[in-house]
């Protein structure tokens, strides 16, 4: 029996799960690691907690499973994107802690390229919004920042990878410097129409191109890693972004199939084929996937919200009204409506369709009444009001109406979180029962990529429904929260530049 092993490094949390060929969960571990607020801005990760916890995690899967590193056929890694990692190649030491996707330290700098008139042709080449939420103005601040590194990354002696090319280089024994063009496009560095880094942003955003990893395809065998890792060596078949990954767990192999993971953030993937789509309403187009099947390149809109599931953590950490994750459904349940308490989860700014890097959070209609609970109501509707937002921008942009939406991901357990969504929506939100989709993704490409599976068909033997929620709202009441959320959004803009 030939068995996967699917690493997930997000954005909280390392988890790794082994699966059999017919897609069945053998074994799962999971590890959370710390999150650096080292100012109001920043976000940052020790690039070695991210190796520790991720490769721990795998060893402790397999054991799970009961499974040796010499029987797993394919390893299929799936990672939180975008966040940026530089790294000198003789040491594999990482020179600074990676600067996290969520990090908006670079906000001044997209100000100001944009007001030398970049964004246009960036979003021409690369299908992205000018914003910290990218790798590049995060890289070029440590080359700036870190003494002699500039220097030093032209010589060749340093490294630049999102965190699929930096667990690759050291599951490998610094061996391989790679990514795929899915990861590669969420740099602000790649040309999604040619599929190879830009020159012309390599030069705009004064990055040394010896700093640059090797593009290879999402599914297929790139290497293996060393023997000495997990104890023998595992051919890796397949690198995706997370939120890729689990767009193909979700089966959504079709142009127009969509799913939503309620992750740290929320991320709407729409398939749009071999066609990158280019957005009117500031979504994103981006590379879903390439080589799956032994097709070519997969394009997808993308809307990302930066604050999904992290809401929650910040109800139980940063405000302290649950003590778990899991209890906030209950409490947000104990009330019938939020009592007019509406919550703009603006922590980092607002990503897709505002793009507003000085947007912050906002908590309006508080009254004497308002309790624990409301503000728990009002979290939740957030989650699924930003989800809405981003569907809108979709139908705007002249995608067909959407008649289902898949979900997965940490938070779309919450029953009551899928039944406001699809309220909110008016079409049916399907939930899998393996919410797990962005690993049980990393494990398909992988599948096929070394071919133990034949085609992408098994994908979707793979995925089985847990529970459809139906809407319930009017059209009424769905328009009245959400031109309620509208106003709410006003408030929150551009206050950090207030
Ligand atoms: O773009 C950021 C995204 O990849 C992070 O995903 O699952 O860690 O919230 P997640």
């Amino acid at each position: 029996m030939a068995y996967l092993l699917a690493l997930d490094q997000g954005t909280t949390s390392s988890r790794a799960m082994v699966f059999d060929a017919g897609g069945r969960v053998r074994g799962v571990a999971q590890a959370e690691f710390v999150q650096h607020f080292p100012a109001p801005d920043r976000v940052e990760h020790d690039a070695q907690d991210i190796l520790r916890t991720q490769f721990d995690c795998a060893r402790e899967a397999l054991a799970n499973a009961g499974i040796r590193a010499g029987e797993v056929a394919a390893i299929g890694i799936a990672n939180q994107r975008e966040t940026t990692v530089l790294w000198e190649r003789a040491s594999g030491r990482a020179l600074a802690p990676a600067i996290v996707w969520q990090d908006r330290r670079t906000a001044a700098e997209c100000e100001r390229l944009r007001a030398q008139g970049w964004a246009d042709d960036l979003r021409a080449r690369t299908g992205l919004e000018l914003d910290p939420y990218f790798s590049a103005t995060k890289l070029a601040w440590l080359l700036d920042t870190l003494p002699g590194a500039r220097a030093r990354a032209e010589r060749g002696e340093l490294a630049f990878g999102t965190i699929d090319s930096w667990l690759v280089w050291h599951l490998t024994g610094g061996r391989l410097h790679l990514t795929d063009p899915g990861n590669a496009a969420r740099t602000l560095l790649f040309n999604i129409h040619t599929l190879d880094w830009d020159p012309v942003l390599l030069e705009r955003f004064r990055i040394p191109a010896p700093l640059l990893p090797r593009v290879v395809a999402s599914s297929g065998v790139c290497g293996e890693t060393d023997a000495r890792v997990f104890g023998a060596a595992i051919p890796i078949a397949g690198i995706a972004g997370d939120q890729q990954a689990a767009t193909i767990g979700q089966g959504c192999l079709a142009p127009g199939m969509a799913k939503n993971t309620y992750g740290t953030g929320c991320f709407l993937l729409m398939n749009t084929g071999a066609h990158a789509v280019a957005s009117r309403n500031r979504l994103l187009t981006t590379v879903g996937w390439s080589g799956v099947g032994g097709s070519g390149v997969c394009y997808a809109l993308e809307g990302s919200v930066f604050m999904g599931g992290a809401i929650v953590q910040w109800l139980r950490d940063g405000l302290g009204i649950v003590r778990r994750s899991d209890e906030v459904e209950a409490l947000a349940a104990s009330v019938a409506d939020s009592g007019g308490v509406v919550m703009v989860p603006a922590f980092t700014g607002l990503g897709a369709p505002y793009w507003d890097a000085n947007a912050r959070g906002t908590l309006l209609g508080l009254t004497r009444g308002s309790g624990a609970a409301h503000i728990a109501r009002a979290a939740l509707e957030a989650i699924a009001a930003q989800t809405a937002d981003l569907v809108e921008a979709m139908a705007r942009d002249g995608a067909a109406p959407l008649c289902e939406l898949r979900v997965d991901g940490g938070a779309a357990a919450n029953d009551l979180l899928m039944q406001m969504q699809a309220d909110l929506l008016g079409v049916p939100v399907l939930r899998p029962r393996l919410l797990e989709t962005t690993a049980y993704g990393a494990a398909c490409l992988a599948a096929l990529g070394c071919g133990l599976w034949a085609d992408a068909h098994e994908i979707e033997a793979g995925w089985r429904l847990d529970r459809r929620f139906e809407p319930r709202w009017g059209a009424d009441r769905r328009g009245a929260a959400r031109a309620r959320w509208a106003r709410a959004v006003t408030c929150a803009r551009g206050w950090a530049g207030s």
